[in-house]
């Protein structure tokens, strides 16, 4: 009988985890929403308002890739070195959007605009070399594409596209020139 009780109370707690496991997804991911990444600041205010302990925010926020404790740019690349992209030359074209952004994996543009993340598979392997923007996957890429692809994505976000200001099919995104 007491066994049982033990039994009931575990599963009552692990459902209890579970679902406050789910509830701090939810508030971290509208944060997320609202400022791209999870700002310090706000996680202690949800801290105090809620009365949960920090360190649980930072235990899911560090748990789950979607989460970013730095802040991210605008437009999301993401960049396959997943077996299938790796043998079909994918490293080239990391090193090749490294260079036209002017960041490496993991790092963001100084204007906020692009970040970059490496990142193993994409679940797309027929479509290698893969590298995604704003959740549009580009296949078959090859490092001499990634200048063109850039300045596509300027293009279809510039202000200023419509006016004699836009330059975007003329400048290359970032500010290195191949020599
Ligand atoms: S290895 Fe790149 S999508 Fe699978």
């Amino acid at each position: 009988m007491r066994q049982l009780q033990e039994q009931k109370a575990s599963k009552e707690q692990n459902n209890n985890n579970a679902s406050n496991n789910h509830s701090l997804v939810t508030m971290l991911h509208q944060i997320q929403e609202t400022y791209n990444y999870l700002p310090e600041n706000v996680l202690r205010e949800l801290a105090k308002e809620k009365n949960i302990p920090l360190v649980d925010l930072y235990r899911v926020a560090t748990f789950y890739s979607l989460f970013s404790l730095t802040p991210k740019g605008k437009h999301k690349i993401l960049t396959c070195t997943g077996t299938a992209c790796h043998v079909r030359g994918s490293e080239k074209v990391t090193e090749e959007i490294s260079r036209v952004l002017g960041i490496q994996p993991g790092e963001t543009t100084e204007d906020g605009e692009y970040s970059l993340e490496a990142v193993n598979c994409l679940g797309a392997c027929a479509l290698a070399p893969l590298v995604v923007v704003d959740e549009q996957y580009h296949a078959n890429m090859t490092p001499a594409q990634i200048g063109a692809l850039f300045n596509g994505v300027r293009k279809s976000t510039c202000q200023d596209k419509e006016s004699s200001h836009c330059h975007c099919s003329s400048v290359a995104v970032g500010s290195k020139e191949k020599s």
